[in-house]
């Protein structure tokens, strides 16, 4: 069995056709066929099911493929480090979530520019769950996002906890009350933008609810950070909408189609339709986090975790110091 094999299985099987996968892997049909009935030899195991078009994996074909494609992927992320480790780059490529651009990524790039002229940087509006990919294909060094991953090749400092604000139309009844309460809130349309279980090209969709119209909780992962901060106060809300991204969740407000949620820095979006007010819950907030590779750490990452938290420090802003393993 060799890497060539399990190359050429794996473009049959996601491609589920041999002129495809010929084409994808730059191989000819009879030496990509060839590449599969040695792996099946050598296995003793039949792995594609040859007589369905398209083509279809036999059930062990379907546990090879499962196991086996994840191995690749490792492997791939090795090979792509080990190449960093030999030739550090001294560029440094930044992915971040839109929704920190509003905070004070801006004001910390500068700083670090300012201080370290030589430094090349480039930054790169990514989703939170496509940073780990990127990071480990190497297209970026440093993602700042808004969650926690549990992944064995990344590392993850918290920067910050931020306020979360109730964005309402300005004609809402509430709009200018100071103090909200998470349950003055329940009987509205919630907007939901996070990133969390949406495919990433979803477009303005209704949640599934159930028939007294509440959200089917069944179907909706608790995963969904504002869910989840009602939840933990025992209401569900009234009605949602879930959207793509905050700029369409801030957009919604605006026509007055529901309330949302969101992190302190985006209050000066859309203020001529927009009313922001504070919930007097402490916990109501959303994190910021930096994340980066265990095993290859960029040598500018200590001058940008310098400038994050002189930035922090001129700005009064409370954080917890911490460091890298
Ligand atoms: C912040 O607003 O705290 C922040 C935003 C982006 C990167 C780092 C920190």
């Amino acid at each position: 069995m060799d890497l060539k094999q399990l190359n050429a299985f794996i473009a049959i099987a996601e491609l589920q056709s041999f002129s495809a996968a010929a084409k994808a892997t730059g191989l000819s049909q009879p030496s990509l066929s060839r590449q599969l009935k040695q792996l099946e030899a050598d296995m003793d195991v039949m792995l594609i099911d040859r007589y369905h078009r398209p083509l279809q994996l036999t059930e062990a074909g379907q546990f090879f493929y499962d196991k086996v494609s994840s191995v690749l992927i490792e492997l791939n992320t090795i090979t792509s480090m080990t190449k960093r480790l030999a030739a550090p780059s001294t560029a440094l490529n930044i992915g971040f979530v839109p929704s920190v651009l509003y905070g004070h990524l801006p004001e910390i790039i500068a700083s670090l520019k300012q201080q370290n002229p030589d430094i090349d940087v480039t930054l790169k509006d990514i989703s939170s769950y496509q940073q780990v990919e990127a990071l480990k294909a190497g297209e970026i060094d440093i993602g700042f996002g808004r969650f926690a991953y549990q992944d064995s090749w990344i590392q993850q400092i918290l920067l910050r906890h931020e306020r979360y604000l109730v964005a309402l139309p300005k004609a809402h009844p509430r709009a200018h009350t100071k103090e909200l309460r998470l349950i003055d809130l329940a009987d509205n349309r919630l907007i939901l933008y996070h990133q969390t279980h949406l495919p990433v090209s979803t477009a303005i969709t209704s949640v599934p609810t159930t028939k007294n119209g509440r959200p089917d909780n069944e179907s909706l992962p608790i995963t969904e950070p504002l869910l989840h901060l009602f939840a933990q106060y025992g209401i569900t809300p009234l009605m949602t909408t879930e959207v793509s991204d905050l700029q369409v969740a801030l957009g919604l407000v605006a026509a007055g189609e529901g309330i949302t949620l969101v992190p302190a820095s985006l209050k000066t979006v859309r203020t001529e339709q927009i009313s922001y007010q504070r919930l007097i819950h402490e916990n109501a907030t959303s994190p910021i986090y930096l994340h980066t590779l265990k095993d290859v750490v960029h040598p500018n990452i200590s001058n940008l975790l310098s400038a994050i938290y002189q930035v922090y420090e001129q700005r009064g802003i409370t954080y917890r110091r911490q460091r890298f393993v």
